[in-house]
C-alpha cells in the first residue's frame, strides 16, 4: 500500500472524510466549496449525526464518498483519530475501493501535522494487516488497497517534514505488522529456533542491526538455570536472541528491551486445562515486539544504543519436563522453588533481566504476556504498567497514550516480597494465595532487577478486540510504544 501527501483531494478520486459536527463541513478546508456542498446536502439528507466510528457510504457516478463519524469535534482525541483511520481501510476493503483520497483537517490543539501524518501512515497499515498466510489465495485475490492520498492542507515548506512524518508512520507500522505475524504463526511453525532465525534473517536485512543468538550449550555455560528449566520438557531447544542497534553518533548507555519467548504455553505439567491454551502460541509476543521494535528503531536511525533481548523457549509437559517442586538457580545466582510450571514467564525473564546488567543499562522495560491476572484487573483495552519511580510512570503513560500502546499503573511495593518467598530456596515463582496475580508476576522479576526498569504486562492486549477495528489475532502491542520510547531517550541524552 503506497501511503503519499497531497495538500488537497483530487476531484474525480474517490474520497474518505471525517465528519464532526455539522458546522466543520462548512469550513472543511481540504474541500472544494462544490464539494463542502456536495457533502453537506448528503449529511443533511441522511440526518447524519457525526456518531463516533459511524461508517456511511455514498456512491456518485464515478466516484464514492465514505463519511466516518468523529463525535462532536470539541471532544476529538488522538485515540479516536487512529480508529478513524481503522475504520476507513476497512470500509475500502469492503467496498473493494483500491485508491481513493483521505481528507484530514488539522485537528486544532489536538496533534500537529507532523504527528498527524505518521498516525494516519502507522494506522493505515495496521489496519491493513491480516493473517492469511495459511489460507489458499481466492480467484480474485485477497482485497487490497493499492494507494491512499493523505490529503492535509498544508505550507510548501512543511512538505517534506510531512512527508518523512508518512514513511516513519509506514515503518512502525511495517513493523507492528512483522510482529504480529511471528506472534500469530502456528507453535508448530515458530518453535524457539524459528524465532531466533527470524530475527537474524530481520537483522541481516537492517543497516546497523545486528543478532546473536546463544544456543542451548552457552544458555547452561551462562548458569541460566531458569530458561534451561523451562525448556527442559521440550524437544525444542531454548535459545537467548540478541539484537543491537548502536549508532556511531551516541556514546551514552543502552536502553534494554526485553520479551518473553514462550513459542508454546502448554502450562508444562501443570498443564492447561482445556480453552486456556488455545493462543499460547501468541506467549512470544514480547519477544516479537523486541525483535520489530529494534528492526524499526534501527530503521528510524533513532540517536539511540539499544539492544533487545528475547529468552525463547517451548513450555512442554514430558518425561523430562521440570516439575512442580524443582529448584531452579538463575543466572544471578538466586534460587527459585517451581510451585508451578505454568508460572513459566517470570522464569525465563529472570535470567534475561539478570543477563541484562553486563550492559550497564540506562533503562531495561520487559514486556511479556505474563499473566491471566492482568486481564482480570485492566480489562482488554491496556497493558498492566510496573515501575519503581513515579516520574517513570508518568512517562511511560504519557508514551503509552501517544504510541497507541495504552497503559495503566499497578503497584509494586516492597511488602509484597514476604508472599514470594521460597520454603528451600531464595524465592518461589509464585505465592500462595490467588490474588493479585499480576502484581506477584512482577514482584517476582523485580528481584532479578537492580538498575532503572518497568514491567508491562502485556497479556491484556495480547491479540485484538472488536473495539480495536482491526484483523484478529495479534495485536502487535509494544512496537509502537518503545519506538517512542526510544525517541524519549534520545532526546534526553
Ligand atoms: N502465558 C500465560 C499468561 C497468559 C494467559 C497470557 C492468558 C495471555 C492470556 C502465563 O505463562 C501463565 O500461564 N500465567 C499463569 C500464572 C499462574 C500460574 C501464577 C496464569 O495467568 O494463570
Ligand atoms: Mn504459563
Ligand atoms: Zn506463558
Amino acid at each position: 500500500m503506497l501511503i503519499t501527501l497531497s495538500p488537497k483531494p483530487q476531484v474525480r478520486e474517490h474520497l474518505v472524510l471525517p465528519i464532526f459536527d455539522k458546522e466543520l463541513i462548512a469550513t472543511h478546508k481540504a474541500l472544494s466549496e462544490k464539494e463542502r456542498a456536495f457533502v453537506a446536502a448528503i449529511i443533511a439528507s441522511e440526518e447524519l449525526s457525526g456518531e463516533f466510528a459511524r461508517v456511511f457510504r455514498v456512491d456518485a457516478k464515478s466516484r464514492s464518498v465514505v463519511l466516518i463519524g468523529m463525535g462532536k469535534s470539541a471532544d476529538v482525541s488522538e485515540k479516536k483519530l487512529r480508529i478513524f483511520f481503522r475504520r476507513a481501510v476497512r470500509e475500502l476493503k469492503t467496498s473493494k475501493i483500491k485508491r481513493a483520497d483521505i481528507a484530514l483537517v488539522p485537528l486544532a490543539g489536538i496533534t500537529t501535522l507532523v504527528r498527524l501524518a505518521e498516525i494516519a501512515a502507522m494506522e493505515l497499515i495496521i489496519a491493513d494487516f491480516v493473517f492469511n498466510k495459511y489460507k489458499e489465495t481466492p480467484k480474485k485475490g485477497w482485497p487490497s488497497i493499492s494507494a491512499l492520498r493523505l490529503a492535509i492542507p498544508h505550507k510548501p515548506d512543511e512538505k517534506s517534514r510531512i512527508t518523512t512524518a508518512i514513511r516513519a508512520g509506514m515503518i512502525i507500522g511495517t513493523e507492528t505488522n512483522a510482529a504480529r505475524n511471528l506472534a500469530n504463526t502456528p507453535g508448530g511453525d515458530m518453535t524457539p529456533t524459528m524465532l531466533a532465525k527470524e530475527a537474524m534473517n530481520t537483522a541481516a536485512q537492517i543497516p546497523g542491526l545486528t543478532c546473536k543468538v546463544l544456543g542451548e550449550t552457552d544458555i547452561e555455560l551462562l548458569g541460566m538455570g531458569a530458561l534451561s528449566g523451562v525448556a527442559r520438557g521440550s524437544t525444542e531447544p531454548p535459545q537467548f536472541i540478541i539484537l543491537e542497534y548502536r549508532p556511531e553518533t551516541y556514546s551514552g548507555k543502552p536502553l534494554i528491551l526485553v520479551g518473553k519467548g514462550i513459542t508454546f504455553d502448554t502450562g508444562g505439567l501443570n498443564l492447561k486445562p482445556n480453552s486456556s491454551i488455545l493462543d499460547m502460541h501468541l506467549d512470544m509476543s514480547g519477544g516479537a515486539a523486541v525483535i520489530h521494535a529494534l528492526s524499526a528503531i534501527a530503521k528510524l536511525k533513532i540517536p539511540l544504543h539499544v539492544v533487545g533481548l528475547v529468552p525463547a523457549a517451548e513450555n512442554m509437559p514430558s518425561g523430562s519436563s521440570f516439575r512442580p517442586g524443582d529448584i531452579l538457580k538463575a543466572m544471578n545466582g538466586k534460587t527459585i522453588e517451581v510451585l508451578n510450571t505454568d508460572a513459566e514467564g517470570r522464569l525465563v525473564l529472570a535470567d534475561a533481566l539478570a543477563y541484562a546488567k553486563k550492559f550497564d543499562p540506562l533503562f531495561v522495560v520487559d514486556i511479556a504476556t505474563l499473566t491471566g491476572a492482568a486481564m482480570v484487573a485492566v480489562g482488554t483495552r491496556l497493558s498492566a504498567l510496573f515501575t519503581e519511580k513515579s516520574e517513570d510512570e508518568a512517562t511511560l503513560r504519557r508514551l503509552g497514550d501517544e504510541s497507541g500502546d495504552y497503559l495503566w499503573p499497578l503497584p509494586l511495593a516492597e511488602e509484597y516480597l514476604e508472599d514470594l518467598r521460597g520454603t528451600f530456596a531464595d524465592l518461589a515463582n509464585i505465592w500462595k494465595n490467588n490474588y493479585g496475580g499480576a502484581i506477584e508476576g512482577a514482584v517476582f522479576l523485580k528481584q532479578f532487577v537492580d538498575y532503572p526498569w518497568a514491567h508491562i504486562d502485556m497479556a491484556p492486549t495480547m491479540t485484538t478486540v472488536e473495539s480495536d477495528k482491526l484483523a484478529k489475532g495479534a495485536k502487535g502491542t509494544g512496537v509502537r510504544l518503545f519506538v517512542e520510547l526510544a525517541r524519549h531517550f534520545a532526546t534526553k541524552q
